[in-house]
């Protein structure tokens, strides 16, 4: 496999592109493709199986663009699917899930908040991973679907969304969570209104550094790193109406990247 060739980056909408900033910072030289699959956001309700289909579809159309490996942008796709991608293609498949380890190893009085889909909140890989390394915390998880719905419209900052977002936060900060986890990649963008809500005394955590990390090491494993002096691409296809999509793009990502290309699947 050419290490010249794109990574395929998906999630089922502009969260995932809280995970691409981290690639494309730490791997400026990889191309990137990124599908944002709007026209099944929000992923969080939806059944296993049908996650497990439409991760499939994405990846086929991944692969048939040359893609030498997969990052799974999404928790709710990653608990539902990422076992079944797995075993089926034969490509490095990186996925994601709520930063309960780091979480443990941050609180001071071991009440951690997870805001995250309820999807990946009824997911057997996120009750192993609390069995794993939450045995000795009190974990309050609020599902939050009404955050991935603002950041979807790319309303990040609104009166609105600081209200929302307090909703959302409540249960957690009531509890006494002197740590939060964004355990959806669509809530990272929101991070400076959950601080400001939370305050100074809580930590709040996401993986989408780790991910990039993990991404870098699995591409050197296999001697698929793209050479230092390369010139890479970012692309962004976007499954639905790309024009009112835009807003939210550049409200998560920033203004350089290239405009979104429809993309029907
Ligand atoms: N961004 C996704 C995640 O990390 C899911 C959001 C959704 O589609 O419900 O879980």
């Amino acid at each position: 496999m050419s290490s010249l060739k794109p990574i395929g980056v998906f999630d089922s909408g502009v969260g995932g592109l809280s995970v691409l900033r981290h690639i494309h910072r730490l791997l400026p030289t990889e191309s990137l493709l990124y599908v944002a699959d709007a026209a099944w956001c929000p992923y969080g309700p939806r059944p296993v199986e049908e996650i497990q289909a439409r991760s499939r579809q994405i990846t086929q159309w991944l692969l048939g663009q040359g893609a030498k490996a997969v990052v799974v942008a999404c928790n709710t796709a990653t608990a539902a699917a990422v076992a079944t991608l797995r075993g089926e293609f034969d490509l490095p498949i990186v996925g994601m899930e709520p930063a309960v380890k780091p979480a443990a190893q941050a609180t001071h009085n071991g009440v951690v908040g997870v805001l995250a889909t309820a999807g990946t909140l009824a997911s057997t890989r996120y009750a192993a991973l609390l069995a794993q390394f939450a045995g000795q915390l009190h974990v309050v998880s609020r599902p939050s679907p009404e955050l991935v719905a603002l950041v979807e419209a790319g309303e990040l900052d609104s009166s609105r969304a600081r209200q929302v977002v307090a909703h959302c936060l409540e249960p957690l900060l009531a509890a006494g969570a002197d740590t939060i986890i964004l355990g959806c990649t669509h809530f990272p963008p929101l991070r400076p209104l959950v601080e400001a809500i939370a305050g100074p005394a809580v930590a709040v955590i996401d993986t989408g550094h780790a991910v990039a990390r993990q991404l870098q090491r699995r591409l050197g494993a296999a001697a698929l790193l793209a050479p230092a002096e390369g010139v890479a691409t970012v692309r962004l296809l976007v499954t639905g109406d790309p024009l009112p999509y835009q807003r939210a793009v550049a409200a998560v990502w920033g203004a350089a990247l290239p405009a979104p290309e429809p993309l029907s699947l």
